[in-house]
């Protein structure tokens, strides 16, 4: 530090020292309360297919265009130190940087929710986090939960599938999951769900798999992310969307806005859009990972919410 002579006191216009100091005082921020254990990578979303009769969103323009894209892939119920490689549905959140402004999708690795009444979202990540008393992570109280929630089950189902751990990031597909609208340059709307294909094929872990990479290498998911985009092997994924017309919606014999349901692929099957790419790791993974944020609530001219209830909280 700058001091005022070899013994004297430190000089407070020695802005170096302040700034190293705050920098080192701040550097831990909260870990997000769901989502805490994520990887991070850059990239674009390229259009292959027209969809504008249905969306006037700037970046589905035309044919070839590129949208420049950030995206975190993460864990649901661990902690920021936890392992990769859990059974927990993943976190599939892209954040499009739009000329109009931010679209955050921020989806899942399954096509459906647990609930569909936002009321129960803190007791459902509650019942899955350490119980207050023992400090412990509780399979009771999880059970507690859904057993007395039996709309978790088309969800649970995917989660204890084989599907229900995969083999890191790349090998997962990712769903919008809620019901959105879109609406066409001439104002006609339709409902939609988002899918994002993999590109790589899904793969996933056996149980016995999973365990030793948690106790061997439980930073998995992240590595393999980043060696495969370091090694210039782009993951990337296909996007598609389903669309439902209003009057589909109004007679549909099932609620089209109920986060737990899907829309069968033969009523409303998927429709090319693109593709996802993801090629540059983060420089600084605090800063440009870390302290990402999406919000749900970040869409851009083109893409609204629906009656879900799930989106709209
Ligand atoms: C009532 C419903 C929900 C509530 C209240 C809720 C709340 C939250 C909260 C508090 C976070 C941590 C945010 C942060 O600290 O930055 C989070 C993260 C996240 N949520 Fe939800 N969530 C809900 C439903 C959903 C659904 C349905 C999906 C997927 C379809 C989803 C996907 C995500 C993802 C991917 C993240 C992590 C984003 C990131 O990587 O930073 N959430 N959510």
């Amino acid at each position: 530090v700058l001091t005022v002579g070899p013994r004297g006191p430190l000089l407070v216009q020695d802005v170096v020292f302040a700034e190293v100091m705050t920098h080192f005082d701040e550097e831990r921020i909260p870990e997000r309360l769901a989502h805490a254990k994520g990887a991070g990578a850059f990239g674009y979303f390229e259009v292959t297919h027209d969809i504008t009769q249905y969306c006037k969103a700037i970046l589905f323009e035309h044919i070839g265009k590129r949208t420049p894209i950030a995206a975190r892939l993460s864990a649901i119920v661990g902690e920021s130190g936890s392992a990769d490689t859990v059974r927990d549905p993943r976190g599939f959140a892209v954040k499009f940087y739009t000329e109009d402004g931010n679209w955050d999708f921020v989806g899942n690795n399954t096509p459906i929710f647990f609930i569909r009444d936002p009321m129960l979202f803190p007791s459902l990540i509650h019942s899955q986090k350490r119980n207050p008393q023992t400090h412990l992570r509780d399979a009771n109280m999880s059970w507690d939960f859904f057993s007395l929630r039996p709309e978790t089950l088309h969800q649970l189902s995917f989660v204890f599938s084989d599907r229900g751990i995969p083999d890191g990031y790349r090998h997962m597909h990712g769903f919008g999951s809620n019901t959105f609208k879109l609406v066409n340059a001439c104002g006609k709307a339709v409902y939609c769900k988002f899918h994002a294909k993999t590109d790589q094929g899904i793969k996933n872990l056996t149980v016995e798999e999973a365990e030793k990479l948690a106790s061997k290498d439980p930073d998995y998911g992240l590595r393999d992310l980043y060696n495969a985009i370091a090694n210039g092997n782009y993951p990337s994924w296909s996007f598609y969307i389903q669309v439902m017309t209003f009057e589909q919606a109004e007679t549909s014999p099932f609620n089209p806005f109920d986060s737990t349901k899907v829309w069968p692929h033969g009523d409303y099957p998927l429709i090319p859009v693109g593709k996802i790419v993801l090629n540059r790791n983060p420089v600084n993974y605090f800063a440009e990972v870390e302290q990402i944020a999406f919000d749900p609530s970040n869409m851009i001219p083109g893409i609204e919410p629906s009656p879900d209830k799930i989106l709209q909280v």
